[in-house]
């Protein structure tokens, strides 16, 4: 990651216009706010170059029915601009958030779970994430998989 990069925490709305542009093209802005946003657990990181916002992933505290941890949080929206694609800054993003994750909660039976975009599963096996059960379609996106990590 270049040196002017930097990652800081951001408001949900702050969120809305790349989730809009890397993961709803074409679509209202009312379907880029998600359910779970505005949660006390919840936070927001965007990755800067310099003073223009360029990536964007939040966190929730959402259980999954298919894992048993005591701590579970679902990334979503997880997005970086398309001129900055394939730079790192995608990794620079999940590893702080897992750090972020790992520094508030004590709780060493932790997990961080996500429906992947099918095309995207290989940068997340790449920091260690594993698929489990079926694809499936959200409807209007594309397929995904659910994958998760133990922090
Ligand atoms: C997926 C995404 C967040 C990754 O961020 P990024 O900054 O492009 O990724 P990085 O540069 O950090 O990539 C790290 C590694 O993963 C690989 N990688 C990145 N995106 C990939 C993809 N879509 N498919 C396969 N490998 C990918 C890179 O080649 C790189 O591998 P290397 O370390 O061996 O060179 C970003 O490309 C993006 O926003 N894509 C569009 C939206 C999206 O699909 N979001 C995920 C929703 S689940």
């Amino acid at each position: 990651m270049a040196s002017t990069r930097t990652i800081k925490l951001v408001s949900e709305t702050q969120t809305y216009k790349i989730r809009q542009e890397v993961l709803r093209p074409g679509k209202p802005i009312n379907e880029c706010i998600f359910r779970g946003d505005k949660d006390e657990d919840t936070f927001h990181l965007g990755l800067y170059e310099s003073d223009e916002l360029i990536g964007v992933a939040s966190f929730m505290k959402i259980c999954n029915p298919l894992f048993s941890h005591n701590t579970q949080y679902q990334l979503r929206g997880m997005a970086i601009l398309p001129g900055y694609q394939g730079k790192g800054d995608g990794s620079a993003l999940l590893k702080h958030g897992e750090l972020v994750l790992k520094s508030n909660n004590a709780d060493t039976n932790l997990l961080l779970w996500f429906n992947a975009r099918e095309h995207a599963t290989a940068f997340y096996e790449k920091h260690g994430y594993i698929t489990i059960g079926e694809k499936f379609d959200i409807p209007g996106v594309c397929p995904h998989i659910v994958m998760y990590k133990r922090l």
